[in-house]
């Protein structure tokens, strides 16, 4: 397996890094603009090898998309990061150059690869991607719901006392801090509903918590986080290279499912060697589909905006 993480910045190293600690690949190949960066992050990271006993191959290049080819998988975080009291949808403009650019040049020298978009605005990159690339839908995978449904496993940990792994919890919808839903009605604490054990008042600080998790970060960081961004993407790659048929909320290519079209939403989906394989229909209440509706229609205007961009 040959994967590669374009952007050497901190959530594509840190991707990285998880990819390589779990050996998820025989040869990770990590791309940067800046000369030098994912060279010298390569190596620092391949000097890790001795202690934590893995075998991938980690080398890094800047700018070099031949060193890339023949990948199975490529995770694309490039782009910049958000600022304290930003939000990711004002990233769109230098982002979505970027991202065409870097999806466009990994095709040619990778023609069947799986994409898995970190860079935001998520939602949009990722229909980006989809719509400049033409693609098949199933290769192109937006991390956000892995990565906000992770944020909601340890919200609900920290209230209930419970590990997140007992926990049972998805966020469907974009991937923005008043897109995204917590689906609290349908998490559970090893199958039991986690509403049995919360009043009213802590399930909406847990929902909204959630929701402004990233902005959070970014506030105490003074940028947008890395560690569980990076670790998102790498299990990603994980459910895709050992083929798990995992569930997670992805931001995927939806035509009609959960009554949406022409639009890149997070919803459901089993993860494997052919990137998402199936969308899962989940029952959502009147209030739910309510708020997955006003977060389409917003990721909608998103989109939107692209058109208004200079090719
Ligand atoms: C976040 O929510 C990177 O969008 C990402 O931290």
């Amino acid at each position: 397996m040959k994967v590669t993480v374009v952007g050497a910045g901190a959530v594509g190293a840190t991707c990285a890094d998880n990819i390589a600690r779990k050996e998820l690949a025989t040869e990770l190949v990590l791309l940067d603009i800046k000369e030098g960066v994912a060279e010298g992050k390569a190596q620092d990271m391949m000097q890790t090898a001795a202690l934590l006993g893995f075998d991938t191959k980690i080398t890094g290049s800047t700018n070099d998309y031949s060193k890339t080819s023949g990948s199975d998988v490529v995770v694309i975080t490039s782009g910049l990061p958000r600022k304290p009291g930003m939000t990711r949808e004002e990233l769109i403009g230098v982002n979505a150059g970027i991202v065409k650019s870097v999806a466009e040049n990994i095709l040619k020298y990778s023609p069947n690869a799986i994409l898995i978009v970190i860079s935001n605005p998520m939602d949009t990159m990722t229909y980006l991607a989809l719509k400049s690339t033409g693609i098949p839908k199933n290769r192109i995978i937006g991390m956000g719901g892995a990565l906000d449904s992770a944020r909601f496993r340890y919200q609900l940990s920290q209230h209930l006392g419970a590990s997140p792994a007992d926990l049972n919890a998805v966020v469907v919808g974009g991937h923005g801090d008043t897109t995204m839903i917590p689906l609290i009605r349908l998490a559970t604490w090893n199958s039991v509903p986690v509403t049995k054990f919360l009043s009213a008042e802590q399930q909406q600080k847990i929902v909204s918590d959630t929701m402004v998790g990233g902005a959070t970060l970014t506030k105490l960081i003074g940028t947008s986080a890395w560690y569980a961004p990076g670790a998102a993407g790498a299990a990603l790659v994980e459910a895709i290279v050992r083929d798990e048929k995992k569930l997670f909320t992805c931001c995927v290519a939806l035509e009609g499912e959960y009554g949406q079209k022409d639009i890149c939403l997070g919803v459901p989906v089993i993860i494997g060697k052919n990137g998402w394989e199936k969308i899962i229909p989940f029952d959502l209440s009147a209030e739910e589909q309510a708020l997955f509706i006003k977060s389409a229609d917003a990721v909608r205007n998103m989109n939107d905006v692209l058109s208004a961009l200079p090719a």
